[in-house]
């Protein structure tokens, strides 16, 4: 089969020919049709913190997204059938198998779900990394509605679910961006749109939230000092959440918890955002 791999950490994504995988016991094959694109792909690549080289497997097959239908069923149970349409996101690149490619071997338990019916492979495809983080992003900052939440970052991938997750549960978003996203952020649901390119973001936040906000997720900062900037702008009581594990060490205002936010993949997860973008109500930018 075909894949995009490296022959090992730092070196060049190169087209190169592979086995296909075959599936182990409780496996699924994949025929990949979609595969999408994550900031966590070119961060394995340079090889990320966390997990060991050790355990990393060359080629390493880049990406963890996919959309396909299921080719082949490994021996023992399972809960899919050959010609299924499904996608998912494998576990990591710690396994050695990534998406960028023609067939992936999952487990069936997995992070795997069926694509329902008028949700398209493709749209289908983008859904997992993005989405569940921003799903879980919400619930982890335990926000119920009324409430403001800035977002830093917010016209990316996790931003654009995450934005329409949270104002469907009537939470006041400030999407913070860069460059002339206002009316896509808008069609999305943020009450405010700041293009930190055109003006201070903090006096933006100000303006738009006197007293504070009740919660802050930055998707950007990969400092404990940028990420404390931005959560001094959190009023006491509330949460600074970040993707990029750097929570633990700042500085953050009196009152405020801060949240190292880490992905959980889960097929029910999977279900429901499928179930949300084939009925319309959550858009697949
Ligand atoms: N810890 C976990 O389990 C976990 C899970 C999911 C995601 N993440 C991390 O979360 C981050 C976001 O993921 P993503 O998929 O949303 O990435 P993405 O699609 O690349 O989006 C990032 C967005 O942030 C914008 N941006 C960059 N610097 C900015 C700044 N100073 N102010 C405002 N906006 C800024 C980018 O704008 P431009 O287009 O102008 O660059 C882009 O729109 C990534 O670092 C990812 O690795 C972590």
């Amino acid at each position: 089969m075909r894949a995009i791999a490296v022959g090992a950490f730092r070196a060049d994504p190169a087209l190169v020919e592979m086995p296909k995988p075959e599936p182990g016991t409780g496996e699924v094959r994949v025929r990949i049709e979609y595969a999408a694109l994550n900031p966590c792909d070119w961060q394995t690549v340079r090889g990320a913190p966390g997990a060991p080289a050790t355990a990393r497997v060359f080629p390493l097959v880049v990406g963890v997204d996919f959309a396909g239908r299921v080719d082949m069923i490994g021996p023992g149970d399972n809960r899919f059938r050959v010609g299924d349409q499904v996608f998912g996101r494998v576990a990591g690149a710690a396994s050695g198998s990534g998406t960028y490619c023609d067939y992936v071997s999952v487990p069936q338990d997995s992070a795997i779900a069926l694509v329902p019916p008028g949700l398209p492979l493709r749209a289908a495809a983008a859904l997992p990394s993005a989405g569940m983080a921003a799903a879980q992003i919400l619930e982890g900052a335990a926000l119920r509605g009324h409430e403001s939440l800035l977002v830093i970052g917010a016209a990316g991938g996790v931003g654009s679910y995450l934005t329409q997750l949270a104002s469907a549960r009537d939470i006041r978003v400030i999407a913070a961006v860069r460059g002339a996203e206002h009316e896509r952020m808008a069609a999305l649901g943020a009450a405010a749109t700041i293009d930190v390119t055109d003006r201070p973001l903090d006096e933006a936040v100000r303006e738009a939230c006197p007293d504070g906000v009740d919660a802050l997720v930055d998707l950007v900062s990969t400092t404990p000092d940028a990420f404390a900037a931005h959560a001094a702008r959190v009023r006491p009581g509330g949460i600074a959440l970040t993707t990029h594990g750097v929570a633990t060490g700042a500085a953050l205002p009196p009152g405020v918890t801060g949240v190292d936010f880490r992905l959980e993949p889960t097929p029910v997860l999977l279900d429901v955002l499928a179930a949300g973008a084939a009925e319309g109500v959550l858009r697949v930018p």
